[in-house]
């Protein structure tokens, strides 16, 4: 068992060396939905760095892109008095398991090391609740980038689209050209991704009155309607068995050809990179056309549980120290396709896809132009994404027209408060 002195001098020296090997610092459970080809390369950066420290890496992984199936194992676990030590948690579920007093407090790592100073206040608005630390944030990604095939791109005129109509043109092109326009997994979490985006580009005051505020005005009127329209004309590039797919097999449609482009979180850019691909000459990143300067973004950041073993305690201390390690942070977001979570990270390990990730987070951040991303819990609470996701999903799927979706919509959050 540690004693607080021996934890500090295994928290900065990072190792705590016996005989030659690692003693060992404690074991983390860790609950988890990395488990892509690109998200468990990432893991494998975080269970190494922990390895070096000592801290045993015990694998909860539940699989499922956004990480909904792994917030049910999670109730689940904490209803039956087991909770894991570590947590994968995104934006509001932060702060709902804080607000049931579920959270252990990580003031003093944070303080010693001076979190304050370099995590920006939109990543502290769900690390901190009730002005303490209850998480330690690994990454910012965010939700409007759009994935191309660099061939397919040259091949439907090598332009890449800044707009709504260049766009479809684009779209048409490849399809015109024999290929899957858009690749695309049938899942209520993907949907919504793509929602996000194209809510975003209808304008930043728009995104914020309907995703943010909630404004009935602005979830059920005229430009939500188009957002629903424009919904509808993306899925007609989408192929015939695109239902249940998942968001890394879209992505190896485009990596290998079938298919044009996917409209994806920067997640899909670790996919491309386990494939040896490189930005620029196989693939293109690019904002959502019309949402350039702007970013919908999430954290996925590690939630600690209330332990009582004193030695649990110091490895989820340990852990937390670890992810917010500077040098840590760039060698996980390199392969994760994320950026840091923190300010003074320096972008030279970055490819030019991570560059501008990084570069248009400042510029949003500095512009009022950044906004929680609704499909990956920053901009509401899970009740109201949820129901968001059902009329999204439900649309996506024919069941609506666009008029009635967007009336849905209001009917559908209105419930949810
Ligand atoms: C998480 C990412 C993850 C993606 C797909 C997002 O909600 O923030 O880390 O790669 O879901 O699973």
């Amino acid at each position: 068992m540690f004693k607080k002195s021996v934890l500090k001098v295994a928290v900065s020296a990072g190792v705590l060396a016996l005989g030659g090997g690692v003693a060992s610092a404690g074991n983390v459970e860790v609950l988890h939905w990395w488990t892509s080809g690109g998200e468990a390369a990432a893991l494998n950066v975080l269970k190494d760095d922990l390895a070096s420290k000592g801290v045993e890496w015990q694998d909860m992984p539940v699989a499922g892109g956004g990480g909904e199936a792994a917030m049910t194992a999670l109730r689940a676990r904490v209803t039956a008095g087991n909770a894991p030590t570590a947590v994968q948690m995104l934006g509001f579920d932060i702060r709902d398991w804080a607000a049931e007093g579920a959270l252990a407090n990580l003031d003093d790592v944070a303080t010693s090391e001076g979190w304050d100073g370099v995590v920006p206040d939109a990543l502290k608005a769900f690390s901190k609740y009730d002005g303490h630390w209850v998480a330690a944030p690994v990454n910012v990604h965010s939700t409007n980038w759009v994935w191309i095939n660099k061939k397919a791109l040259d091949a439907a005129g090598g332009k890449a689209p800044t707009n709504w109509d260049e766009l479809i043109a684009v779209l048409d092109a490849m399809k015109a050209n024999g290929i899957t326009p858009l690749a695309h997994g049938g899942q209520a979490w993907q949907d919504a991704t793509i929602f996000d985006a194209v809510v975003l580009s209808m304008g930043n005051d728009f995104y914020k009155a309907s995703m943010i505020d909630l404004d009935e005005g602005a979830l059920g009127g005229d430009k939500m309607v188009e957002v629903f329209n424009r919904m509808a004309k993306l899925r007609s590039y989408v192929d015939d068995n695109f239902s249940g797919r998942d968001w890394n097999l879209a992505s190896a449609m485009v990596i290998n050809g079938e298919a044009g482009m996917q409209m994806m979180g920067d997640w899909a850019k670790g996919e491309f990179l386990r494939a040896d691909q490189v930005p620029g000459k196989d693939f293109v990143c690019i904002r959502f056309p019309g949402t350039q300067g702007s970013v919908t973004f999430n954290s996925d950041q590690f939630a600690m549980f209330k332990v009582s073993d004193p030695e649990a305690q110091q490895a989820q201390k340990l852990m937390a120290s670890a992810v917010m390690s500077p040098v840590f942070q760039s060698a996980f977001n390199v392969v994760k396709g994320s950026v840091p979570a923190r300010t003074d990270v320096p972008n030279d390990a970055f490819d030019d896809c991570g560059k501008k990730g990084m570069a248009d987070l400042a510029e949003a951040n500095a512009n009022g132009s950044l906004f929680g991303s609704m499909a990956h819990g920053h901009a509401v609470p899970a009740s109201i994404k949820n129901a968001m996701y059902d009329v999204v999903t439900a649309h996506f799927n024919g069941e609506y027209d666009a008029t009635e979706a967007a009336a849905e919509l209001v009917t559908a959050v209105a419930d949810a408060k």
